[in-house]
């Protein structure tokens, strides 16, 4: 038998500790450890006794002996793209996010259209009621889909519900943090039973052979064990993520067995649920408003799709002893390396200086070849000089102060082209094919070539 020991376990990432401590060591949260008490197996029997004589299992070469199963397209076309073209048969997904992102409404519309399309579908819901999920399927339309429904909490309950009769297509959990298995002591939402109740629904997936859609709040005070907990052991981790005062809902894929990762996905919060937008760019470019200084565009790429964006600074003279530097949208760091080379390759000091540096439309870039569009916004809100709303940027900053070339160039200038940007400043060199710079454009390799051209634009 196994044996009861008391154990501290991080609700955020689910790291085990034999005492408790105010910060967990391996992610660094505070405040996150709480007691769970867990039956730990023995590895070998009692007293060191042999382990059991266990059972050969056969071993197959890589050949595929059956053709793979047929993928279950919600046809959704942003998250069966972000999903690697829709989910695998036998795979757990898990989609996390902030708790009223829009979780709970993009599952209730992809099951109604599995449904739609002949599959059995399932929404077993932990959180809401069953009037509750009904009534949000009627308000986004969909009351008449056949999807099928449980209000339930308990894994031994709705393992058993699951396996009665034809296995469903598609599953979803909503959400882990409510499951609870009677055969653990931990409460609900403790790592301990977050962890078995996934561990047993993974399992049934894929014996079944259908796909498991896990939803897991994101939790910030470590009040209930974290999403993060459940993501070694799913196949397709995608998180849901936005800002409450935007509408628009990024859905990511951080890893996937069964596709690419860096995938995103752009929906559009409505009164009827979410939108797609198949063409993000022309969301985060702005509002199309007369340019204004500080405003620059970025050519970027995010997952296999190029998208333009909007980097906004200002530059003002600050009125404390150390001035302010405050991004949203970037990397911190990265600011103040493009700010440090800018002082010491281009002259263009910003000591006295607050600086903010916003992405517009509350998405997060995480690519350096932002660096050259983020320094014509900040050199433009300093001049006051405007840069035309028919130019696009894109290339790395080193720290000698020498522009370079990234990835991707020519399909970000494609983009651009596409949206009447027609004018591409990018770092000059590098392999591949690149636009043919425009008439009258000076050829780039310096960060200081880049302010001269900058600083030379007409004021606004
Ligand atoms: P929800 O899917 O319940 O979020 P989660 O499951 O991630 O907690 O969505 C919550 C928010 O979405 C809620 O504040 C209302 C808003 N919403 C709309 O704007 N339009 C809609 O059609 C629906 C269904 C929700
Ligand atoms: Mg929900």
């Amino acid at each position: 038998m196994g044996k009861i020991t008391l154990r501290f376990a991080c609700q955020s990432c689910g790291a085990v500790y034999t005492k408790w401590a105010g910060r967990c060591e391996a992610c660094g949260e505070w405040n996150s450890l709480a007691e769970e008490s867990a039956v730990e197996v023995p590895v070998s029997g009692a007293k060191g006794a042999a382990m059991p004589k266990g059972r050969v299992t056969r071993l197959v070469g890589l050949e595929v002996e059956a053709p793979a199963p047929e993928r279950i397209l919600t046809g959704i076309g942003e998250l069966d793209r972000v999903a690697g073209g829709g989910f695998v048969p036998g795979s757990g997904i898990l989609i996390g996010g902030d708790p009223g992102i829009g979780k709970s409404t993009l599952l209730t519309q992809s099951l109604a259209s599995v449904a739609n399309r002949g599959h059995k579908a399932v929404y077993i819901s932990g959180e809401e009621a069953i009037d509750q999920v009904r009534l949000r399927a009627r308000r986004l339309g969909l009351g008449k889909s056949p999807v099928l429904l449980a209000a339930e909490t308990n894994v031994s309950d709705i393992l058993a519900t699951l396996s009665e009769g034809e296995p469903p297509a598609v599953v979803v959990i909503d959400s882990i943090q409510t499951l609870w298995s009677p055969v653990i002591e931990s409460a609900p939402g403790t790592v301990t039973q977050l962890r078995a109740g996934a561990e047993a629904l993974i399992r049934f997936a894929k014996q079944r052979g259908c796909a498991v859609l896990l939803v897991g709040h994101v939790t910030k005070d470590g009040q209930i064990a974290g999403p993060k907990v459940v993501e070694h052991m799913v196949d397709t981790v995608l998180y849901f993520e936005g800002d409450r005062g935007h509408q628009f809902r990024i859905l990511r894929a951080v890893k996937n067995r069964f596709g690419p990762t860096d995938e995103i996905g752009v929906f559009e919060m409505s009164d009827g649920g979410l939108r797609e937008v198949e063409n993000p760019s022309r969301l985060f470019m702005g509002s199309g408003e007369a340019p204004t200084p500080g405003s620059a565009i970025f050519a970027g790429i995010e997952g296999t799709r190029p998208l333009l964006m909007e980097v906004q600074a200002l530059v003002s003279p600050s009125a404390l002893g150390t001035p302010r530097r405050a991004v949203v949208g970037w990397d911190q760091n990265r600011l103040a390396m493009v700010l440090a080379v800018l002082q010491a390759h281009a002259g263009v000091n910003v000591g006295q200086q607050d600086v903010y540096l916003n992405v517009a439309g509350g998405l997060k870039v995480k690519e350096p070849a932002a660096d050259m569009a983020v320094a014509a916004a900040l050199v433009s809100s300093l001049t006051g000089a405007v840069i035309p709303p028919s130019v696009a940027l894109y290339g790395e900053i080193a720290l000698s102060g020498a522009l370079r070339p990234v990835g991707q160039s020519e399909q970000r200038a494609r983009e651009a082209a596409k949206l009447g940007l027609e004018t591409v400043i990018t770092a000059a060199g590098g392999q591949g094919k690149k636009p043919a710079p425009a008439p009258g454009l000076p050829q780039m390799a310096n960060v200081a070539d880049l302010v001269a051209y900058i600083a030379g634009l007409p004021k606004g």
